[in-house]
């Protein structure tokens, strides 16, 4: 008999507590009308906890759910399905959770070297579609193959053997060429200070990995590739295993550490040939998009002045922080450059997008959550859940937005029309009602978010609040 789940941890309540079931759902209920030329899957991937856990728990521990849906000739069907990671398979033979996936020195005895060891990790962060193969990604191991229309789970991708450290949830690809770069970081042990950048031929094989040794161990969240570079941003959450042996958390913000930006040459370059730009302090997960022109590098992010959810070396959580979009300028023509920033937005928003056609190449539009006010959360003070889609035009810097009211919003995943100009396409985001306490994916014109969803596509249940998604088109 499985234990209940604790009624305070919110992670493990709504929106974000898990569901307990695996289902197919053919042919939901649409409202409006999906248009007929969009067809593919849509998934999203998140922590969906399978067993009360063990000691500690945060969203970062939850055990990996895929969720699908997929859409031709106007229809759509949806499944779901966890990721049969060591850890879940375990776990499910044991009927409870016998591993604390935030702490590897409290495992049942049985398994005290499980997660020290284990190479699988928690598949619970991001999906990618590239040569051929349906990959979930947790940044601290290796991806996990599952069926792209089953979902069944295939098991833990190494790349036939080639990927000796774990790859990044946010790898990028190129839109010529099919290739796909990606990194680990603290890639030769634990709390190494160094990343290893891989890159992978559109048929998936791993052609060459670039070891970079960095400024301080760091936590490498995402990265930005241009045609000529790819930037790696060294941002002061730390990690520390003499920290952590003495009880200190194992990952802190050191802001006296700095910020200092790597700039490898994206073809040929080696860590002989990287330089380290030095900007002001800041920090931040998502990047949207990024380009070189003239060896001026100009990369947008959601930028925080200090990163929620990490707490100083001895414990504080310094404030109240909000991500707004803002526009980094890297000039290598100066010799002794230095990074600059400019908030560009002034609407809080994360999980950014740009069309993946225009990858790595100046570009005008991007997408990302917002967040109007009216939909309070209780998990930090004065702060709300995102409950607002938004589209974000360079050339004019004015916001195209659609409130979902009381609902939160999933990261909108943009899918550009075959042929269609930059923007040209759909938005999709899951939209969890509070009233109902079910989810809808919601499919926008891309480029008139404002107007509205042109259809709502509803779930009998929820979409446990993720993190990130991926489209892949249909044959
Ligand atoms: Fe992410």
């Amino acid at each position: 008999m499985s234990a209940p789940m604790s009624s305070t941890n919110p992670f493990l309540n709504f929106p974000y507590g898990s569901i307990q079931m695996e289902c197919d759902a053919h042919d939901l209920i649409v409202e409006g009308e999906v248009p007929q030329e969009l067809s593919g899957t849509l998934y999203r991937a998140g922590p969906n906890q399978r067993f009360a856990p063990r000691g500690d728990y945060h969203l970062f521990a939850g055990d990996g759910m895929v969720h699908a849906f997929h859409i031709q000739d106007g229809k759509v069907d949806y499944n779901n399905r966890w990721v049969r990671t060591a850890k879940w398979n375990i776990e499910d033979k044991e009927g409870r959770a016998v591993v604390n996936a935030m702490n590897p020195f409290d495992c049942e005895p049985e398994y005290s070297d499980f997660v020290l060891t284990d190479k699988e990790g928690l598949a619970n962060t991001a999906t990618v579609w590239h040569g051929g193969r349906m990959l979930v990604m947790e940044e601290g191991h290796r991806p996990y193959e599952i069926d792209p229309v089953t979902l069944e789970s295939i098991g833990s991708w190494d790349f036939r053997g080639k990927l000796q450290t774990a790859m990044t949830a946010h790898p990028k690809i190129d839109p010529q060429t099919g290739e796909m770069i990606m990194f680990a970081y603290m890639a030769t042990g634990p709390f190494s200070a160094d990343v290893m950048v891989h890159k992978v031929n559109a048929e998936g094989i791993l052609t060459e990995s670039i070891h970079v040794p960095t400024p301080y161990s760091a936590m490498v969240h995402d990265f930005v590739v241009t045609e000529n570079y790819i930037v790696i941003p060294i941002m002061p959450i730390t990690g520390s295993l003499e920290r952590a042996m003495e009880g200190g958390p194992p990952f802190a913000w050191e802001a006296d550490k700095g910020v200092h930006i790597g700039i490898l040459p994206r073809n040929g370059g080696t860590a002989e040939d990287i330089r380290w730009i030095e900007m002001d302090l800041c920090f931040v997960f998502h990047f949207m998009n990024g380009f070189d022109v003239d060896d001026v590098i100009t990369i947008d992010g959601c930028q925080f002045n200090a990163p929620p959810l990490f707490a100083t070396p001895d414990g504080k959580i310094t404030g109240k922080k909000q991500p707004f979009l803002t526009r980094w300028t890297i000039d290598l023509k100066d010799d002794n450059a230095r990074g600059t920033f400019e908030q560009i937005d002034q609407h809080e928003g994360e999980f950014p997008q740009c069309d993946p056609r225009y990858m790595g190449k100046p570009y005008r539009h991007g997408w990302y959550a917002s967040c109007d006010g009216e939909l309070s959360s209780p998990l930090w003070e004065n702060e709300s859940y995102y409950n607002v889609v938004g589209h974000f035009d360079h050339e004019t810097r004015k916001d195209d937005r659609f409130s979902c009211g009381q609902a939160m919003t999933s990261e909108p995943i943009f899918v550009p029309t075959a042929g269609g100009a930059e923007g040209e396409g759909y938005l999709m985001s899951v939209v969890t009602s509070f009233e109902t306490r079910t989810s809808s994916l919601y499919i926008f014109n891309a480029l008139q978010v404002a107007e509205g969803p042109v259809a709502k596509v509803h779930l009998s249940h929820r979409v446990p609040a993720g993190f990130h998604g991926s489209w892949r088109p249909a044959a």
